[in-house]
């Protein structure tokens, strides 16, 4: 059975029960795991995500009075209702504000038109809240394709625009400063597949990602710490990134390479310096990761290398970006020293989940050594999974 079908018989149901009377539809939208290129989206870098097997499904009608209603299973399954007219950002508060900033965002870009009167939205998730698993985005992913389903706009909505605008939605009316990376990811996810997006140009090349077949998994650690891209350092790290290219003449960090490296440290202050020093070297990070894809299966000395490309990223992000936490760090090396190929932080960091690279035969062990180094740790197996469609 595919994994969606579940979700989806419980969105149907959560619907009934609340709204009485069936769906129109449904839509499914996933979370992703970044494997490598964290925090080099919003400096218009190299990102390589691949969407999970753990969506997000939306059970949808129309309505008529002009209003928007929306129920989800977590938490408290109280009913929010607002008027379309009425949405303006950071209204209603709270988990609610992803898709009403849809709803806000597909009306600005003239996808909802006038003859789009309002819609009763049922959610139910397989996405943990709160793991650096970009829930907000399945939210909004999944949020967008309904509505553009329901008013017969689908083909107004390109699997690109579906991303911006759930990008453009949390950036202005969620008020998360995020990047596209994990929009791009639910949107374009692929089974099978992870995505190597140039954030600059949104060109996506899918590379095979077959971990079963070389003897492989990609675990996922979640730390249980909760972490809010709004409040935590997030804003400052997107802010001094900025500075810095301002600073040295550039566009984006993403026009650097590590020739610049020197004359950033001569220009800029140790910190920021060292900011600089994380998104370049993530850079090609990303680059070397892809390129040892594309010669081939990841076994022997290539698996030896990429593994340690994700391990090289997480001591990036952990002394030069200041973006990983106690709790992160203990699971990654929980992880390595139960024989991981590679282990870091997956996502914003602040909290959220780590990843490692496993052989299938020692994944018992590293989940013993992680859950001995931190108990509260939630482990699961991710797969590369397909982005975000319609189920019916
Ligand atoms: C969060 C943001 C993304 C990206 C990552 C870090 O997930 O939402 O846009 O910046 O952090 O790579």
């Amino acid at each position: 059975m595919n994994v969606v079908d579940p979700i989806a018989a419980e969105a149907t149901k959560l619907f009934e029960s609340v709204y009485g009377g069936r769906p129109e539809g449904l839509w499914a939208a996933p979370g992703r795991v970044n494997v490598i290129g964290e925090h080099t989206d919003y400096n218009e870098g190299f990102v390589l995500p691949m969407a999970i097997d753990r969506y997000t499904v939306v059970a949808a009608a129309k309505r008529t009075d002009g209003r928007l209603r929306v129920v989800s299973s977590a938490g408290d399954q109280r009913v929010i209702e607002v008027a379309l007219d009425d949405l303006t950002p950071g209204f209603p508060q709270g988990w609610t504000e992803y898709p009403a900033g849809v709803a806000w965002a597909l009306r600005g870009a003239g996808i909802l038109q006038e003859g789009f009167t309002g819609a009763d939205l049922a959610f139910v998730s397989t996405v943990p809240v709160g793991a650096g698993l970009s829930s907000s985005a399945a939210l909004e992913c999944s949020t967008g394709l309904a509505l553009a389903g329901l008013a017969g706009a689908e083909a107004q909505l390109s699997t690109a625009d579906l991303a911006r605008l759930s990008q453009y939605a949390e950036n202005n009316y969620a008020n998360v400063p995020c990047g596209p990376l994990d929009q791009l990811a639910s949107a374009f996810g692929e089974d099978g597949r992870v995505l190597f997006i140039d954030t600059r140009s949104f060109e996506i090349a899918p590379h095979p990602f077959d971990l079963a077949a070389a003897g492989l998994t990609l675990m996922v650690f979640d730390t249980k710490v909760s972490h809010d891209h709004g409040e935590s350092g997030y804003p400052a790290r997107r802010a001094s990134c900025e500075k810095a290219a301002a600073v040295l003449g550039v566009r984006a960090l993403r026009d650097l390479t590590a020739a610049d490296l020197e004359r950033a440290e001569r220009e800029l202050d140790e910190v920021t310096a060292r900011r600089v020093r994380h998104v370049v070297t993530e850079d090609e990070r990303v680059e070397q990761f892809v390129s040892l894809l594309t010669e081939g299966p990841l076994e022997g000395e290539r698996l030896r290398a990429a593994g340690d490309l994700m391990t090289a990223s997480h001591a990036s992000l952990r002394d030069d970006f200041e973006v990983s936490c106690e709790e992160l760090d203990v699971v990654v090396e929980a992880a390595l020293a139960a024989g991981a190929h590679g282990a870091r932080m997956t996502g914003g960091g602040f909290g959220g989940s780590a990843i490692a690279l496993v052989d299938v035969g020692d994944a018992e062990r590293v989940a013993e050594s992680v859950l001995a180094a931190l108990p509260q740790a939630e482990i699961f197996r991710a797969i590369p999974a397909r982005g975000a469609h319609r189920v019916a």
